[in-house]
């Protein structure tokens, strides 16, 4: 079982014992690929680690490019394997200041990618779509971390709001959460 690491749309930043890809090769890095271009040069199974450092809000605009994004990582990544994903928040002026930020990520979109979660919408009759399900993908979510504004950072430094209300906050308001940091379990069948 091999077990590469990927830093996918890695710009000018490079980690040691990765593999670094990105679309452009200004910044060098080790392959040129253009991952909305499916099959990625990667063996089936073959990548434990994945790393998508504010790169997944770039890809896939239309949803079948976003879907075979999404397959293409499943197929890559063996059993076990964790993908960090850090993204902007999309109600922030991070994500809606940049013209080159094409999907929003947040973790209700991950989800639908999750078997586990996709069961739960049935049983509990939600119309979620099912694209664990329709894509025969399976990805565990095992962490979300969210990093406030600094605006938000410093009311709750301060104890002027809890927890609670920050995420309260972002349901209804923008700029209150930056980024937005998951990592993914990569579910398959024990070989
Ligand atoms: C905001 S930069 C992030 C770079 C780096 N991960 C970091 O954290 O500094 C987004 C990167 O994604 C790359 N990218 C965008 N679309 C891509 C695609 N379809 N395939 C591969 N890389 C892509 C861009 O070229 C760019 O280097």
């Amino acid at each position: 079982m091999s077990d590469l690491k990927l830093n996918l749309g890695c710009g000018d930043t490079r980690m040691p014992g990765y593999v670094n890809v990105d679309k452009y090769g200004t910044f060098g890095p080790d392959i040129v690929a253009d991952l909305e271009v499916v099959p990625w040069p990667f063996e089936e199974s073959s990548v434990a680690d994945v790393q998508l450092i504010h790169a997944l809000e770039h890809m896939g605009q239309t949803t079948e490019g976003f879907l075979n994004i999404m397959k293409e990582l499943y197929r890559v990544c063996r059993h076990g394997a964790r993908i960090t994903i850090k993204v902007p928040h999309p109600r922030s002026e991070g994500y809606l200041g940049d013209p080159t930020h094409v999907r929003p990520i947040t973790p209700n979109v991950l989800s639908l990618f999750s078997m586990e979660e996709n069961r739960k919408f049935i049983e509990r009759g939600w119309p979620n779509t099912r694209l664990a399900m329709h894509l025969n993908v399976d990805f565990r979510t095992l962490s979300i971390t969210y990093a406030p504004t600094p605006r938000w950072h410093h009311k709750l430094a301060s104890g002027e709001v809890t927890n609670q209300e920050v995420m309260e906050a972002m349901e209804s308001q923008n700029n209150v959460i930056d980024e937005i940091a998951m990592v993914l379990e990569v579910v398959k069948a024990a070989a």
